[in-house]
């Protein structure tokens, strides 16, 4: 594992974003797993900056969404759709036929789990994963417990990850509770793997990656097990590392 650690938020995105744009220079096809949540924010403001000013073509370019809530409607600005195609998508004048995300609104959510997992096969799998993590340690949206070896499955929230994401809301009962995500298996087929992290609250998940033993009680530590994981964290995040 490469863990690089930098002053703040701000070089986390710059150094995440370089793995992005190399890649996507590199080759001739390629495949994005994406995340949501706060930490991307920056680095995905960064790649639309580099395109613009590159005016880079990403016709080669196709994304997957690690996870989206159940029972949102994508018009809902709370749904990981309306994020994506907001903060990222549009601006890179990315087409539907390109990013993918679950289907959080099909009426057969274990059938639309197999068929996210059999779509990105039969694309060639996912060479570069981008990756936030929870306070508790949650890669994607796969709680404590959760198996290693986990396909793209339902999962109820944990009420710790429901009120961490209950600022997007206007209140608690708005958070749905239950969501698709990748799982911890799917994500481990990832050929490269980039975690970012930034913040004093995400510096036990950090340590837990970096320095403990691996165990489902925390999610992130599955990582240990992949051989190109890079880690990119600000000096808070990395601040119980020995
Ligand atoms: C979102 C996702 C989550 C987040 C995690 C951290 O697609 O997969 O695991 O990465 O909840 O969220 P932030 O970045 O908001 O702290």
């Amino acid at each position: 594992m490469n863990v690089i650690v930098v002053k703040n938020y701000e070089e986390v995105c710059q150094k995440g974003v370089e793995f992005f744009i190399e890649q996507i220079q590199k080759k001739n096809n390629i495949n994005l797993g994406l995340a949501t949540g706060s930490t991307p924010l920056g680095l995905y403001d960064k790649l639309i900056e580099w395109a613009q000013e590159k005016n880079a073509d990403l016709s080669h370019v196709t994304t997957f969404n690690l996870d989206e809530y159940i029972g949102l409607p994508k018009d809902d600005p709370n749904s990981y759709y309306y994020y994506m195609k907001e903060k990222l998508f549009d601006p890179l004048n990315l087409s539907p036929e390109q990013t993918f995300l679950p289907d959080g609104r099909a009426t057969d959510i274990e059938k639309e789990c197999q068929a996210y997992d059999q779509l990105i096969k039969d694309k060639g799998g996912i060479d570069l994963q981008l990756l936030g993590v929870g306070v508790n340690g949650h890669i994607a949206f796969n709680e404590p417990g959760t198996s290693f070896s986990s396909n793209t499955h339902e999962v109820r929230l944990a009420e710790s990850t429901r009120e961490a994401n209950s600022r997007f809301f206007s209140s608690m009962d708005e958070v749905p509770t239950h969501a698709i995500t990748m799982g911890t298996g799917s994500i481990l087929e990832a050929k490269e793997i980039v975690l970012i992290a930034n913040g004093k609250n995400k510096s036990e998940a950090i340590q837990q990656l970096v320095e403990g033993p691996q165990s489902e009680d925390w999610p992130i530590t599955a990582l240990q097990s992949h051989d190109h994981v890079t880690v990119i964290v600000d000096e808070e995040a990395a601040s119980l590392l020995k």
